[in-house]
Parts: structure tokens; sequence; C-alpha cells
């Protein structure tokens, strides 16, 4: 059957610059090296329990995780293909402990540091479940010498451009370089992205949260309350929401990025007592957060917008609020205690409800455990 809409990951590139500028050949460049590099991810995924590449390696990574084989795999061929382009002077991964520059390949003046979560969810890993990729793309900060690891610690506002490779039923794509958010599909046969969606708009609600509730015990103050009022008929869509959550952000961002709703890892309490994300700043919060921005939707702590946070660490975690404008708005206002104190959002932020208070969740849980026989 021919394609639809036959435009190409490349076709769309060179229609995108109609001035032909330096900055966008070398995106357009670098972009192609990232794209070859997920379509050999993708393939190394559809065989990995054929060749031996399912389990773990053994080892943990600078955050004490697990590191799985397909781990190590995308992040060596997603970090090599960078290297390879010769307009990255650096980069990072949640894989490796520091900053890798590239000095020998680096062209004088190579301008860009690229920072990567090479294989997001990979719990999924074992179960044939879905993952991701996720990468950022900063400019230097000074052309002038070499680049330094202050060029990779940089605040989501920065960014030059971000994406991410959901690796599903089918391959997508999806980017923005700050001028709207463009998806495209790998068609296999051909080898190629075909451009499926332009200009991508997050509706301004939805009707689906993504969270892990086994561990609402732990989570910060105002979750609950949050998630309660999602679940009762006074929530942004004006019932009940749906839970969706497959273990890997990426896939569950792409459903709200389509569809609306919200994702939420809150800070959760340690065993220590204290409250700390898991998501990390750098590699999940700020790239996803910019292209929900500029779709229309946002990321937030629950206190600030993402991409204002400036990063201490590389390897920093936040908690991490992230899709629609009402659900994010929502989530803020409960969690900094404005709705329990009676204020109600702003109807340009979606429908003005009802304040939350102890009261309504505790009569909205014996309603629903009266509906449940309970
Ligand atoms: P990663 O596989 O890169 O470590 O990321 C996993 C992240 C995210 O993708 C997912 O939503 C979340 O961690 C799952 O965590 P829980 O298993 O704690 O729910
Ligand atoms: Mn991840
Ligand atoms: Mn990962």
């Amino acid at each position: 059957m021919p394609h639809p809409k036959p435009i190409t990951l490349t076709y769309h590139l060179l229609q995108e610059d109609q001035v032909a500028t330096r900055d966008h050949l070398e995106f357009s460049l670098l972009l192609s090296q990232i794209t070859t590099a997920a379509r050999i991810v993708a393939q190394e995924l559809r065989r990995a329990g054929l060749a031996g590449m399912l389990g773990k390696t053994g080892t943990t990574n600078v955050q004490q995780e697990e590191v799985k084989k397909l781990d190590e795999f995308a992040n060596e061929t997603l970090i090599g293909a960078c290297e390879e382009s010769g307009l990255v002077f650096g980069a990072a991964s949640e894989e490796l402990a520091g900053p890798t520059h590239f000095p020998l390949h680096g062209r004088a003046g190579a301008a860009y540091a690229v920072l990567v979560d090479p294989l997001d969810g990979s719990s999924n890993t074992d179960v044939d479940g879905v993952l991701g990729s996720i990468f950022s793309i900063y400019r230097r900060r000074s052309l002038q010498g070499q680049g330094t690891d202050a060029d990779l610690l940089r605040r989501g506002r920065e960014l030059f451009a971000a994406g991410y490779i959901l690796y599903g039923p089918s391959t997508m794509l999806v980017y923005s370089r700050g001028k709207g958010v463009h998806a495209f599909t790998l068609d296999p046969g051909v080898g190629q992205f075909f451009q499926s969606s332009y200009q991508i708009r997050m509706p301004a609600h939805g009707a689906v949260y993504s969270t892990n509730e086994g561990i609402r015990d732990r989570w910060e103050s105002g979750v609950t309350e949050f998630i309660e009022r999602l679940k009762s008929n006074d929530s942004p869509a004006g019932k009940p929401y749906s839970t969706r959550y497959t273990g890997c952000l990426t896939a569950d961002f792409h459903r709200i990025l389509l569809e609306g709703g919200v994702y939420i890892y809150p800070q959760v309490r340690g065993a220590d007592g204290k409250f700390a994300g898991k998501l990390r700043l750098l590699y999940e919060a700020s790239p996803l957060s910019y292209i929900a921005e500029n779709a229309g939707g946002r990321g937030s702590t629950g206190r600030e917008n993402v991409l204002d946070l400036e990063p201490a660490s590389l390897h920093q975690r936040v908690g991490f609020i992230l899709g629609s404008q009402a659900e994010v708005h929502l989530a803020e206002q409960i969690m900094s205690g404005v709705q329990s104190s009676g204020a109600l959002p702003t109807a340009a932020n979606g429908p003005v409800r009802p304040a939350v208070t102890a009261e309504r969740i505790t009569t909205a849980r014996h309603k629903r455990a009266r509906h449940q026989g309970r």
C-alpha cells in the first residue's frame, strides 16, 4: 500500500530550513546520526530475546541501578553516533558516571553537547514491554576553546533541541527544535522515518493519569489529594480519570502528548525519612518538559517549572509532573496548598472546580467504597 504522506525525515528537515542556516544544517546532521543509532537499537530490541541480549550485565550504574545488557548497548550506540558526528564536543548519559569529552573526533569548534537516557523503561526489556530513548542537545555557551562540563549542566530553557524515540509496535521519533513538535514513524522495510504528525498540540486536559500508585504511602504532601481529585467528578475532565502506567515514561508521555492527561512521579520518602525524586532532571525531566511546552503542555516539580531549574549535578533527580496545562496547574495548586485554602484554578488553565478539602476527599472515598460494595 502506498504511503499516504511520503515525507521522509530528510525531506522534512530540508523543507524546514528555508534560509539555509548553519545551525539547521548541523542539527540535521546530528539528528540523522541519532536516528541511525535509534534504528540500530530498534533492530537489536526486536531480536534481543534470540540473541542473548536480555537480562543484566551484573554491574550497577552510578545511580546504583542494575544495568541491563540493552542499557549498555543503547548507551554505546547513541554515544558512539554522537561522537562520530564530529559536531559534539561532549556527552553525558544516565549510564555513565561523568561527562565524556570527544577531543579527537570533535572538529575544531564542535558546538554541541548531547545528554541521553539511552534506554528508558528498562525494567520492560525482559517482558517485551515498550521502551524509549530520550535525547537533549545544547549549544556551547562559548565557541572559543574546548567545551567544558559547565556546557553540559544547563537549564532546560537553554535547550537547542530535544526528542525521544519510542520503541513500541512501531518505532517513532518525536522532536522539537523550539518551533513545534513533530513525529515520525519508522518504516522498517524502507529503513526511513516518515512524518506522521506535524506541529502536534497537546490537549488542554485529558482523562488519563500515569503514576506508580503502589508507593502512594510514601508520596510527598498533596499528591494523594491531587490523584483523588482526578478520580472524582470534580476532575478537569468532569469525570473520573483512568490509570495508564507502563513503567516507561517515554511511552506514558507519548500518550499524554497526543491525548492529554498527566504523568506524575513525585518526591518519595526514602528509608532515611528524606524525600527525593526518582526521575533525572537532565536526561528525562528537562527534555520531555521542553517537548511538552512546545506542544502547549508543561513540566513542573509541583513548585516550579522544570525548565527554569538550575542543575546542581549531572545525575540530579526531581519530583516530576508532566502533561496538559489543566492537570499540571491543578497539581501545583493542591501541592502548594492553594486549593485547600479555597482558591480555584483560573478559567484560562482549565475548568473552574470547587476547592479540594479533606472532607470532600473523604466523602469521595466513601462514595467509591459504597459503590464497590466495601
Ligand atoms: P530508566 O529505565 O531509564 O531507569 O527509567 C525508568 C523511569 C521511568 O521511565 C518510569 O516511568 C519510572 O522510572 C518507573 O519507575 P517505577 O518502577 O518506580 O514505577
Ligand atoms: Mn529513564
Ligand atoms: Mn534509562
